[in-house]
């Protein structure tokens, strides 16, 4: 098995899609209910925006894309294209913390280091820019990877923009 990464782009569009469908569709199960993954695919998904910035990056297994996942330096927290209530304000690394964003993996390749991999990525990439800290929003299904990587907790919440409220954790770790 050989792991390789390099930045996502527009002709990824099509594939990290489907991608992210599969991750939420099948790894959120074991956390969620039916309506509470029918509610994650409007508050997750694709940010285009970070393909455009070039922090986003796609993992592929012996050329077969894995996983996908990135970082940014705007305000948004997390969400897709279609996600209300977004934010392109610019951080300020030297008070703000960069976030990190959007990680799937598909179905056929997790616990392989996928996600540990595009993590480390995101971070060298944050803190080459000058953050001291980076945060998300996790979902139940991320708890454990993000936990593994050393996040600590900040505080759960429960997004209702969907329909059925999906309950998330916003985590953080300093460098
Ligand atoms: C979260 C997600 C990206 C993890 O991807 P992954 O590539 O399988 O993660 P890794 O293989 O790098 O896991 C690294 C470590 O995290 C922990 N971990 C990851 N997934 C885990 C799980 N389901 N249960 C327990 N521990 C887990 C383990 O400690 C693992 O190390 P190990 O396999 O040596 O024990 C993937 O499960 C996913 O796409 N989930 C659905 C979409 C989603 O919710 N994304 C998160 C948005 S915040």
């Amino acid at each position: 098995m050989t792991l390789t990464h390099r930045k996502a782009n527009r002709e990824d569009l099509d594939a990290l899609r489907a991608l992210m469908e599969a991750a939420i569709a099948e790894l959120q199960k074991p956390f969620l209910n039916e309506q509470q993954v029918a509610s994650s695919r409007t508050i997750m998904g694709l940010d285009t925006q970070l393909i455009e910035d070039g922090t986003y990056f796609v993992v592929e297994n012996d050329g077969e894309l894995a996983g996908c996942g990135g970082w940014s330096r705007r305000a948004t927290l997390y969400g897709g294209d279609q996600t209300p209530g977004r934010d392109a304000a610019l951080l300020d690394p030297s008070k703000d913390a960069a976030r990190v964003r959007a990680m799937y993996t598909h179905p056929l390749h997790v616990r392989k280091g996928v996600g540990r991999l595009i993590l480390s990525l995101c971070e060298d990439a944050a803190r080459r820019e000058g953050f001291s800290r980076v945060e998300l929003m996790a979902t139940m299904a991320g708890e454990p990877l993000y936990r593994a990587c050393g996040y600590e907790a900040v505080e759960r919440i429960e997004d209702e923009r969907g329909g059925a409220p999906v309950p998330m954790l916003r985590i953080t770790k300093a460098f």
